[in-house]
């Protein structure tokens, strides 16, 4: 008997349903596109990263992240509370908010430290939250640790959603939340509708634009800004790990949302600061998303072409206009097995499973960048038709 035995039971349970995890190791990323990849000396294409506008491996932000590095060191080495902050943040919360169209902006580590640690803040007990059931599992874990009642309502569902607020009429305090692209399906969250119930029952309205920033509105604003809301949200939150190719997350709105934020927020208040090598790359990503529109132009057509490409060959996938393209396979072993069958033909393309997806609707999660080619593309798609065949997959 030892007493990690548990712990090796539920990982043998994990493992005959499909659902252990294990993180693989790369040998190296091949090139600036950010497109392949070397995994035990093997390149393979990579169609699963978040990397949306293939700027990871751009020489611009590389070069602001050594100049950051020379300028303000390695490491942060303390909150910004200890030792207060330099310029690259008061810059970068400045450009951010005026990018957003709003008073203030306040930048956190990552996004599951900015969700967890705004929606804390915001609400507690006797409080309700009012939260999509798709939403980001840090949207999840910030409700839990603040307390307030969890209200799920089904996948952009605004009669349901309704339902629960009228339920909950006499929460001290109301907070919908939403992702604005949903990050396992590539949908969009119902943002009119979601304004005029948050106006109709007065509550506070929160979006997560991790998966929308650098893709959707003209410089890449993200949703919000696209559908003329960004004024009507209360807190719009997003992260500068996916289209801007680095690292961190902020939140943006008004000038009394952002103030109380930055006195309550705990993982803003009790955690270490950015290396100031993220800091200078987020600035150099932004100005690119700002100013190279046709990133996101190509984005959009390859995200579509790959679509097509996935239907002529008879994949069921839906309409969709984010770089996000999921085949939603069922079982977990399945998806699992088209996970390796890729990988076997040189595509890395992961599986998604329960939890972080509903059960029974494991899936690989396909996303486009925009420095892929439609050759890559038609390639990829020629394989998975190849893999089905092979398992004689039927009717998908
Ligand atoms: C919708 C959404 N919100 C928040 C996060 C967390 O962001 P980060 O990876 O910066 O912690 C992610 C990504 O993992 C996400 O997909």
């Amino acid at each position: 008997m030892s007493r990690y035995d548990w712990m090796e039971e539920e990982w043998e349970r994990l493992k005959s349903v499909s659902l252990a995890r294990s993180i693989r190791s790369v040998d190296a990323v091949i090139g600036e596109e950010g497109t392949w990849i070397r995994v035990s000396g093997k390149s393979l294409l990579n169609l699963s990263s978040n990397n949306y506008l293939g700027l990871a491996h751009d020489p611009r932000l590389k070069a602001a992240a050594v100049r950051g590095i020379e300028e303000w060191g390695a490491g942060a080495t303390a909150s910004r509370f200890v030792l207060g902050s330099h310029g690259l943040y008061e810059q970068l919360e400045q450009r951010l908010a005026e990018w957003k169209g709003r008073e203030a902006a306040l930048v956190f580590a990552n996004g599951y430290q900015a969700n967890t640690g705004v929606i804390s803040a915001l609400v507690g007990r006797g409080d309700a939250v009012f939260s999509d059931r798709l939403n980001h599992a840090s949207i999840v874990d910030g409700i839990v640790l603040s307390r307030a009642e969890h209200c799920r309502y089904r996948h952009n569902d605004m009669e349901h959603l309704e339902y629960l607020l009228k339920r909950h009429q006499g929460a001290r305090r109301k907070l919908i939340v939403t992702d604005t692209v949903f990050s396992m399906d590539g949908d969009l969250a119902p943002l009119a509708d979601l304004v005029e119930l948050k106006r109709r029952y007065g509550a506070l309205l929160m979006v997560d634009e991790a998966h929308a920033g650098g893709v959707l509105g003209r410089s890449g604003e993200g949703l919000c800004h696209e559908l003329g809301l960004s004024r009507e949200v209360d807190i719009i939150m997003g992260t500068f790990s996916k289209a801007f190719g680095s690292y961190g997350a902020y939140v943006c709105g008004a000038t009394s949302v952002v103030r109380y934020l930055t006195s309550k927020a705990r993982s803003l208040i009790y955690s270490t600061a950015l290396p100031p090598s993220v800091l200078a790359s987020i600035h150099a990503a932004l100005t690119i998303v700002q100013e190279e529109g046709e990133r996101r132009k190509r984005l959009r057509e390859l995200g579509s072409r790959f679509r097509g490409m996935l239907r002529e060959r008879g994949f069921s996938v839906a309409e969709g206009r984010t770089p996000i393209i999921p085949l939603v396979l069922g079982e977990s072993g399945v998806a699992l097995q088209y996970s390796r069958m890729l990988e076997e033909r040189g595509i890395a393309a992961v599986a998604i499973r329960p939890p972080t997806v509903p059960a029974g609707t494991a899936r690989i999660r396909f996303t486009v960048m925009a420095t892929h080619t439609t050759t890559e593309l038609e390639w990829a798609a020629d394989q998975l038709q190849q893999i089905r065949a092979e398992l004689q997959w039927e009717g998908r």
